[in-house]
């Protein structure tokens, strides 16, 4: 923390050069967070305080999307704003001794504020590979500063983590065993194995930090906090533990809230809240297989890895204070639009790419309509001759092919569980998602309306066009493992992994 001497200065100084400066990203991510998980969308014994606060003076969107219904993908879109058949990351996610990574050709959002003028910094899961020699790490994608793990924090032992009653083991499966969870600060380990508790309280630190310097050298910044919370294993520490009616995950969701606040004030505090837009969302739908230690996705069918709704539609908040009218907007979003929104707000050269994503600007500033009127959705294993499972076009969704998930059993749908095998649908299966949004009724069931006919032929047209303008990239999570690129903070000990403990 700086002293508040320093922050003072910089309270004083940034106001003059704010209105034509161009504004502070904070981008805070969260991590298998259903549609039905916050307070503000409806959860009924959530406590979301902070995240509600947000909505309530934001502008919250009940139609926003996830490129992807699992973590890599996902966030190789938010980062990019292209599908991540663009980039290679498909199908499913990368691991700790993965060989690909997102390519460094690739330009992120950090790499593009960068070239603006921004200070960059992210804090908390990756989850975009690590590679040889840190290769693929954020610092090699435009971010100055990195704090935290570059993968899933079930991706290793769990430890005594989720032990409850103390001495059994984690609640289900989450030992894969490969190494000891590294902590790395910009391309150094700096803790292994991670301690969990402590987690978000370092994170805290360093963004805070990041934050007054970036305000007291008046330096526009780019913060992606992207936390941990609330995937599988849930934990928080010693503040939130035990305080939430929904116990484990309620407990991951109050810490994750809590530094939702912390990151709202410290913005405040530096006096730059009139220029500072601030964006929260997740990567993709809940995993129900942990039963009541997984999340909702309230009113949505199904949840992670399926195209269903619950497996892609997030909760999503945009606040800027007195420039973003509070409110609550049933227009298409997406995380690809962050890149192109960003790029407009802060005066930015977008990248020379094909991109997926559409400015937003004009939704946010001026309550126009959303330029966005379809979304497309790929499933977690992506086949180029199958191409998206399904489209949506307006209020209309069609399904072209189906398919259950491992991530998404328990809950009664069986449509949901992994015995739901890959089924192609034609005619597609048609919702309204406007009057359903639970994808109850099938209206092409049983004979295809006439009125209705206009419609399924829209989409099948608009359906063989982007699938002809796609192009996917060779995939990277297929070129493999390499046990020796196992991050390791002692790297000539033996034996491996064990010894990877400093
Ligand atoms: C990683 O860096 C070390 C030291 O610079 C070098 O010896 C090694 O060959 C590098 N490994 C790879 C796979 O590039
Ligand atoms: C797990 O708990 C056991 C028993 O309390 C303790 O000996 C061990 O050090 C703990 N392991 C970790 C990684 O915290
Ligand atoms: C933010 O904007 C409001 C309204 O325009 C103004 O009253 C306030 O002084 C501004 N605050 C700062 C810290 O610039
Ligand atoms: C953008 O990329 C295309 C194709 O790679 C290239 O021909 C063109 O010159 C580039 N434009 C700019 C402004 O860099």
């Amino acid at each position: 923390m700086l002293p508040c001497i320093l922050l003072l200065s910089g309270c004083l100084l940034y106001p003059a050069a704010a209105s034509s400066a161009p504004p502070n990203i904070l981008l805070i991510f969260a991590d298998d967070l259903g549609y039905g998980d916050l307070g503000c969308y409806g959860h009924p014994t959530s406590h979301t305080p902070n995240l509600d606060r947000l909505a309530a003076r934001g502008l919250r969107f009940t139609d926003f999307y996830s490129t992807g219904a699992v973590c890599s993908p996902s966030r190789a879109g938010l980062l990019t704003g292209r599908f991540q058949t663009r980039s290679g990351v498909y199908p499913g996610v990368f691991y700790p001794s993965s060989v690909g990574g997102l390519p460094l050709g690739e330009v992120t959002i950090a790499e593009m504020l960068q070239a603006r003028g921004y200070v960059t910094a992210m804090a908390g899961k990756w989850h975009l590979g690590l590679g040889a020699n840190g290769t693929y790490l954020p610092t090699r994608q435009g971010f100055q500063h990195f704090l935290g793990v570059p993968y899933s924090h079930d991706q290793g032992p769990c430890q005594n983590l989720t032990c409850f009653p103390p001495n059994t083991r984690c609640y289900g499966t989450c030992d894969l065993g490969e190494t000891l969870l590294p902590v790395f600060l910009d391309e150094k380990i700096v803790q292994q194995p991670v301690n969990f508790p402590g987690l978000v309280p370092l994170y805290e630190q360093f963004s805070k930090e990041f934050i007054h310097k970036a305000v007291s050298e008046g330096k526009p910044f780019f913060l992606y906090y992207a936390s941990h919370h609330t995937h599988y294993p849930q934990f928080a520490s010693a503040r939130y533990t035990g305080h939430s009616l929904r116990r484990k995950y309620g407990d991951a969701l109050l810490e994750l809230d809590g530094t939702v606040g912390e990151l709202v004030t410290s913005v405040w505090d530096m006096g730059v809240q009139n220029n500072t837009l601030i964006i929260f969302t997740s990567d993709n739908g809940p995993e129900t297989m942990r039963k009541e230690r997984g999340g909702s996705s309230g009113l949505l069918k199904c949840g992670k890895s399926t195209t269903y709704e619950g497996g892609v539609r997030e909760p999503a908040i945009m606040y800027w204070e007195g420039k973003i009218k509070p409110g609550v907007t049933n227009m298409l979003a997406s995380t690809l639009d962050i890149l192109p929104t960003v790029a407009a707000l802060a005066g930015a050269t977008l990248p020379n790419v094909t991109l997926d994503g559409y400015d937003l600007s004009k939704l946010l500033l001026n309550g126009e309509k959303s330029p966005r009127n379809t979304f497309y959705y790929y499933p977690p294993s992506i086949d180029p001759t199958r191409g998206i499972f399904a489209l949506r076009m307006g209020k209309y969704k069609a399904h072209f092919y189906t398919q259950g998930a491992f991530h998404s059993e328990t809950t009664p749908d069986p449509d949901c569980h992994i015995t739901a095998l890959l089924t192609e649908h034609n005619p597609p299966l048609l919702f309204d998602l406007d009057t359903d949004p639970a994808e109850n009724y099938n209206l092409l069931k049983p004979v295809i309306p006439k009125e209705l006919e206009p419609v399924v032929n829209e989409i099948q047209n608009e359906r063989q066009r982007f699938l002809k303008s796609m192009t996917y990239a060779e995939s990277e999570i297929n070129k493999g493992k390499d046990p020796s690129l196992r991050p390791c903070c002692n790297p000539q000990c033996t034996p491996k992994p064990s010894c990877c403990h400093c």
